[in-house]
C-alpha cells in the first residue's frame, strides 16, 4: 500500500508571513533551514497537504487562508504568547540544546512545557479537522514530539510517521530532561520513526529501553501492543537544482594556493551549534601560522539571522561580531579584509554562485543533525573542483568520507587543514569531489523521500498482516 494523500506536518511552513508597517499589506516570505528544503520536493510531487504555523495573521483572514490552501498549505493559528513560550521557550531553549549535547544551556520551565503541550494539541486539532480516511500523516521534527501520541489516541488505526531532523543524543544526556517519559511516549505514537544517521537510531533505541523499559528487537519496538520501526534515512539534496554549469573558464590550478586570491566560505544559520567562533579562531590561527596567506586568503561568512528572541542566540551573535571585528582590526590593510561577514539570508541563486566561487568550503558545526550546506556545495561543483572541510560532528560526515574531516574544537588542527586544502594536488581534489558528487547524485532528495515512503509502507503492510 501507498498513501493516497499525505499530510506533512512541521512547525514551519516553507513560507512565513511578515506583517507590513502601518497600512501595508502583509507579505509572504520564503523560510530558510534544511527541513523545509527537504519537504518541498515531496509536497510538489505528491498529493499532499502541508500543515504548519505561518506566523501571526489577522484573525480569520479568509483571503489569505484560501490562497494558502490553493498551494496545499494549512495554517495552524496560534496565540502569539503561547507560540513564543513553545517555540523560543521549550523547543529552542530546552529541546534544541539538549539534543545538541549542550546540556548546560538547557533551560527548564513548567510554563514553557505547558505551552509546548498546548501547541502540540492544537496541531492535532487542526489535522483532525482536515483529515480524510486513508490519509497518511508524516510529522517532522522536535517541535512536535507529542503529536504522534495525541493523534494515535484519537484514532488507533491512523498511519503515522515521525522524522527527527536534529541529532538524537545518548540516553545519558537525554535522561537529564525532566519530561523524558512524556516525550518518548509522544514519539511512540508513530508507526515508523526516522533519523538521519545510524548513531541517532542507536541512541534512540537505548533511550527507549532506559527511559520506558520498552521491549525492543533490532530497530523495532513493542509498545502498547504495536510494533514501531526505527530507521536511518539521511536527507539528500535536489541534485538538478544545485548542478548549475560552472562559469570558471581558466584551467584549474595545480594547487589552490597557486591562485592569486583564495576564498574560504561558511554559510550557516547563526546558531551556537554551528561552531562559528571556533571557525573564525581557526582562520585567524591559520593566518598566524601561514602568514604568506595574509593579503591573499579571505573567509566569507554568511550568517542567517535565527531565533533572535532566545538569549543564547543574541549572545552568539555578539560573540561572532566581536571576533570578526578583532580579526579584521588586527590583520586588515587598506586593500585587504580577511573576514567578510554578512548577517542576512540570501537567495538560493546567490548561494550557488558563492559555492561555485569558493575554493574551500568550511562546514564545522560542533553538532549538527545532518547539514545540507556541505552537500549542496559538492553538488554545485560541476567542475569537480574545490575542497570541503567538514566537521566529524555533522550528521553528513558519515556519508562524506572524502571530505577533509576535522574536530572543530581542535583549532590548531583546523588551521593546518586549511593549509592542507590549499596545498592538495589537482588530481586528488578532483577525485575526492567526483566521488562525493556521485554519492550525492545517487542519494538525492527524491531518493530519500521514495525510500522512506517505501520502508514506511512495508512496515504498515507487515504490521497489518500481524494484527
Ligand atoms: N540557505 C539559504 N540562504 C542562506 C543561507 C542558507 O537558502 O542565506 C539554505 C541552505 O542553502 C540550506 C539551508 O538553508 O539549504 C540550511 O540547511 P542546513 O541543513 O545546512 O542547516 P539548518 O539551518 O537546517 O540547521
Ligand atoms: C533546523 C531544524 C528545523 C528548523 C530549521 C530552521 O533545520 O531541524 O526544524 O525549521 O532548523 O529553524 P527555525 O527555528 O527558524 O524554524
Amino acid at each position: 500500500t501507498k498513501p493516497k494523500r499525505q499530510i506533512l506536518v512541521s512547525n514551519r511552513l516553507p513560507v512565513s508571513i511578515r506583517q507590513g508597517d502601518d497600512d501595508q499589506e502583509p507579505t509572504l516570505q520564503r523560510s530558510s533551514g534544511g527541513l523545509v528544503r527537504g519537504l518541498n520536493v515531496i509536497h510538489h510531487e505528491a498529493d499532499s497537504l502541508w500543515v504548519g504555523h505561518l506566523g501571526q495573521i489577522e484573525n480569520g483572514d479568509q483571503e489569505l487562508t484560501k490562497k494558502l490552501l490553493d498551494e496545499g498549505f494549512v495554517n495552524v493559528e496560534l496565540d502569539p504568547n503561547i507560540y513564543d513560550r513553545y517555540y523560543s521557550g521549550y523547543a529552542n531553549d530546552t529541546l534544541w540544546p539538549l539534543f545538541h549535547n549542550f546540556l548546560a544551556s538547557m533551560s527548564i520551565s513548567d510554563n514553557h512545557w505547558d505551552s509546548y503541550q498546548k501547541v502540540n494539541q492544537q496541531f492535532a486539532e487542526k489535522i483532525i479537522e482536515i483529515l480524510q480516511p486513508d490519509d497518511w500523516i508524516w510529522i517532522h521534527d522536535y517541535q512536535l514530539m507529542l503529536l504522534p501520541q495525541i493523534l494515535r489516541e484519537h484514532d488507533s488505526k491512523l498511519k503515522i510517521s515521525y522524522f527527527h531532523h536534529i541529532p538524537f543524543p545518548s540516553s545519558e544526556i537525554f535522561s537529564a530532561i525532566p519530561r523524558r517519559q512524556e516525550l518518548m511516549c509522544g514519539l511512540l505514537g508513530a508507526d515508523y520513526i526516522g533519523f538521519h544517521t545510524n548513531d541517532y537510531v542507536r541512541h534512540f533505541m537505548a533511550t527507549v529501553k532506559r527511559v520506558l523499559g520498552a521491549k525492543t528487537k533490532i530497530n523495532e519496538i513493542n509498545h502498547d501492543d504495536r510494533s514501531i520501526k526505527v530507521s536511518a534515512h539521511p536527507l539528500g539534496v535536489d541534485f538538478g537544482a544545485f548542478s548549475k554549469p560552472h562559469p570558471q573558464e581558466t584551467p584549474p590550478p595545480a594547487k589552490l594556493s597557486d591562485k592569486e586570491r583564495v576564498t574560504f566560505l561558511g554559510i550557516d544559520r547563526l546558531d551556537y551549534t554551528k561552531g562559528i567562533p571556533e571557525r573564525l579562531t581557526s582562520f585567524a590561527r591559520f593566518l598566524d601560522l601561514y602568514p604568506e596567506y595574509i593579503g591573499k586568503a579571505r573567509l566569507t561568512q554568511i550568517c542567517v539571522p535565527s531565533r533572535q528572541d532566545v538569549d543564547s542566540y543574541a549572545e552568539i551573535r555578539n560573540q561572532v561580531e566581536r571576533l570578526v571585528g578583532n580579526i579584521n582590526g588586527k590583520v586588515s590593510s587598506t586593500d585587504y579584509i580577511p573576514v567578510e561577514y554578512i548577517f542576512r539570508s540570501i537567495p538560493t541563486a546567490e548561494v550557488i554562485d558563492l559555492y561555485q566561487k569558493a575554493d574551500v568550503m568550511v562546514v564545522t558545526p560542533l553538532r549538527d543533525g545532518l547539514n545540507l550546506v556541505c552537500k549542496e556545495y559538492v553538488v554545485s561543483r560541476t567542475d569537480s573542483d574545490g575542497c570541503l572541510v567538514l566537521s566529524e560532528f555533522a550528521g553528513s560526515a558519515s556519508e562524506m568520507g572524502e571530505a577533509l574531516q576535522v574536530n572543530p574544537y581542535d583549532i590548531e588542527n583546523v588551521a593546518h587543514t586549511f593549509n592542507k586544502a590549499l596545498q592538495m594536488g589537482r588530481e586528488e581534489r578532483q577525485e575526492r569531489m567526483t566521488a562525493l558528487r556521485k554519492r550525492m547524485e545517487e542519494h538525492d532528495n527524491r531518493y530519500w523521500a521514495q525510500n522512506y515512503l517505501e520502508a514506511w509502507s512495508q512496515h504498515e503492510d507487515g504490521a497489518r498482516s500481524k494484527s
